[in-house]
């Protein structure tokens, strides 16, 4: 009892410690700060979403035979809130979030928020915490949508009631390189997703399912893990966080989307600007040896936004990328699409929502 006592207090206060001027805005990782406000919407399996409500942060009850907590029955989303040059708050393309949850929701038999409530709890979450928003180009508040199936079950079933939650926290760089060079490694043992799997939606399963190659993985100086498909065990799928992109002789190659992969925001967004930029994209199977002899790699994600990769090591053999130096494509789209999601650009004005 006592020790139960001990680490219940130890909790409230480590959740009331994280405040606006504990934070080095010129240091922030990709670490979670808890902020002041969470949207909470409810509503029972086959009715629709109505109301939902900004509550304070804070721990939420639910019932130990929740269906998230015993079937995994749950669904999470990312995206961020930007500080503008011109001082507007800015989200950068909330609806593709919107629509991707509720495709999951299809996929995984839930209650789905429509695009217009998503939207708006979104906006409202982001106003609400809006002291937390990092200073412009000092990173941005990372807003996390979660949908859960939150009544009781006990049996498979489809639980009898869902909550769309959405909370946030101020970030920086998800990797610690920053925009230097990160270090991968293929994984040959473990795979992320299977063929008529959950790999092309954003279940919270699915991470739980990279944690131990990238827990071994980090141990052994890694940034993260590439895994292959689980059929050939030859072609590239995503990494544990992000998409990932190969370039030789100025075609850029990634993944196609077929079910296993996660359906990017910011690898569509990517492969927009690179066209736009006159690029040739292409999107088909990648095989490791196309991988490893390629001029230059890099990968893409709301939390790691364009990532050059400087080695993957396969097998124990490891291959180099553009000396640790910050390879061209990847530097050069990494400043289009940042620019774009600060408002700077001119075009694709409509990605952005004020
Ligand atoms: C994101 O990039 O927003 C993601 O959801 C990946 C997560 C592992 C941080």
């Amino acid at each position: 009892i006592n020790s139960a006592k001990c680490s219940a207090t130890l909790s409230d206060t480590l959740s009331q410690t994280s405040t606006l001027a504990d934070i080095d805005w010129d240091n922030l990782g990709f670490g979670f700060l808890p902020t002041d406000y969470m949207y909470v919407m409810k509503c029972a399996r086959g009715e629709s979403f109505s109301k939902g409500e900004l509550k304070r942060y804070g721990n939420i009850e639910m019932s130990p035979a929740a269906g998230i907590l015993n079937y995994g029955q749950g669904l999470f989303e990312g995206l961020k809130a930007y500080r503008t040059q011109d001082g507007n708050i800015v989200l950068f393309r909330p609806e593709e979030n919107a629509l991707r949850m509720r495709a999951g929701a299809e996929r995984m038999c839930m209650a789905a928020p429509t695009v217009e409530q998503f939207l708006e709890a979104v906006k409202e979450t982001v106003l609400a915490n809006e002291r937390w928003i990092p200073p412009t180009g000092k990173g941005s508040l990372y807003i996390r949508p979660l949908l859960m199936g939150s009544g009781s079950v006990l049996g498979i079933a489809p639980a009898p009631e869902y909550t769309f939650l959405i909370y946030a926290s101020p970030v920086g760089n998800y990797f610690k390189e920053g925009l230097a060079p990160i270090n991968l490694v293929i994984e040959t043992d473990f795979h992320r997703a299977s063929p008529g799997g959950t790999g092309g939606v954003k279940t919270i399963g699915n991470y739980a399912a990279v944690l131990k190659a990238h827990t071994a993985a980090k141990a052994q100086g890694y940034s993260d893990v590439l895994y292959l498909d689980c059929v050939h065990k030859k072609y590239l799928e995503e990494v544990s966080s992000c998409n990932v992109f190969v370039v030789k002789d100025n075609v850029i190659s990634t993944p196609a989307i077929k079910g296993t992969i996660l359906p990017g925001i910011t690898r569509k967004s990517i492969i927009d600007i690179a066209r736009s930029l006159g690029f040739e994209v292409v999107e088909q199977l990648v095989s490791v040896d196309q991988l490893l002899s390629a001029d230059e790699v890099f990968c893409t994600g709301t939390a790691v936004v364009v990532s050059p990769v400087g080695s993957i090591t396969h097998k124990g053999e490891r291959t180099s990328f553009g000396d640790g130096k910050v390879g061209r494509v990847a530097q050069q789209l990494h400043t289009a699409l940042t620019r774009l999601q600060m408002g700077i650009a001119e075009d694709n004005m409509d990605w952005i929502v004020k």
